[in-house]
């Protein structure tokens, strides 16, 4: 099944008529359990569910209208050149949109900080996606729009909705069961905050490292089991609000993640030693007493997550941590 097919089986019968201009923002999400190896690399459908924390103060606002021209993307103010990774990703979902001879005309401020690997693909394709069915008056459900937004980058998806959030993996060939939900939970009292480790461009991205890892790693046959130990471990410490069952999950699911990278041939390493050295460092914190775990995405910098009581130890043991949430 194409990208397209899904687009038209979600588009049948809406209208199409345009505004001026179709505006909307989205927030980035990390995952506290994550999403990694697709079991279809043209739908963005995923081997397994994933559940995510949503950062409602960073994400991307983007406005889009119609041009008689090619698109036109700029990011943060700055007109982009159509063979830019963000510029040339973003127009081949366009397409998926576009009637012939239309060109789109994308004005997007990300707030997501560079070097923190905080996956911007997530916001910014949910925000296009949004702004998308605002310009061409669709009236969408946020269901289909998680569809629509995965179509772009796996984990947009999640960044439909604020909270925690569960991405359904799904089982049909066509991808209308994996979508995202919002859990209702509430635990206003999670922080997460990031360390940099590096902001050097990463040496592989997560759709080449993800099939290396499906495809050669045997550590990755583990990997759907665990994953669905993780969720179940990780809701009920939600429901439960109990913070150290949910750190240990959360760390334990990322860096098992990383083990199957690195059971890849070649080995996927996105660590370098400052990685080692801060992950020992919250090891330390935690001999101390104090509540901190770490997750890492696909990159070498690593987020932590702590509670709101914690903040002035948590800030006086990593005088260099970035808030993300809270
Ligand atoms: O959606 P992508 O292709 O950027 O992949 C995201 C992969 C991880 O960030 C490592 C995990 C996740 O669930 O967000």
């Amino acid at each position: 099944m194409k990208k397209c097919d899904v687009v038209a089986k979600i588009l049948a019968g809406r209208r199409r008529f345009s505004r001026d201009v179709g505006r909307a923002e989205a927030p980035a999400n990390i995952a506290l359990c994550k999403y990694w190896g697709k079991r279809d690399e043209e739908l963005n459908l995923p081997v397994t569910s994933s559940l995510s924390l949503t950062l409602d103060r960073v994400g991307a606002e983007t406005e889009i209208s119609l041009c008689a021209s090619d698109d036109q993307i700029h990011l943060d103010g700055e007109l982009l050149s159509a063979d830019h990774p963000f510029a040339f990703r973003l127009s081949r979902y366009l397409d998926l949109f576009r009637s012939e001879n239309e060109g789109y005309c994308v004005k997007t401020q990300s707030s997501v900080p560079v070097a923190a690997g905080l996956a911007s693909s997530a916001s910014g394709f949910a925000a296009a996606i949004k702004a998308l069915d605002a310009l061409h008056g669709w009236e969408l459900e946020t269901r289909e729009l998680s569809i629509l937004a995965r179509l772009g980058s796996g984990s947009a998806c999640r960044s439909l909705y604020s909270g925690f959030v569960e991405w359904h993996a799904g089982q049909r060939e066509d991808g209308m069961d994996s979508y995202a939900e919002p859990l209702s939970l509430n635990w206003p009292e999670i922080r997460l905050g990031w360390m940099l480790v590096s902001k050097a461009q990463k040496l592989i991205g997560s759709r080449d490292a993800m099939r290396r890892t499906r495809e050669s790693s045997l550590l990755y046959q583990a990997w759907p089991a665990q994953v669905e130990r993780d969720l179940a471990v990780i809701k009920g410490a939600l429901i439960r609000r109990d913070f150290a069952r949910l750190g240990e999950a959360v760390e334990a699911n990322a860096l098992t993640m990383h083990a199957t990278m690195m059971g890849a041939q070649p080995a996927v390493l996105y660590w370098l030693p400052d990685t080692v050295k801060v992950l020992h460092q919250v090891a330390d914190a935690r001999r101390q007493g104090l509540a901190v775990y770490a997750t890492m995405d696909a990159g070498p910098n690593v987020k932590i997550l702590y509670q709101a009581a914690d903040q002035e130890r948590v800030a006086a043991f990593f005088p260099q941590i970035n808030p993300l949430c809270g």
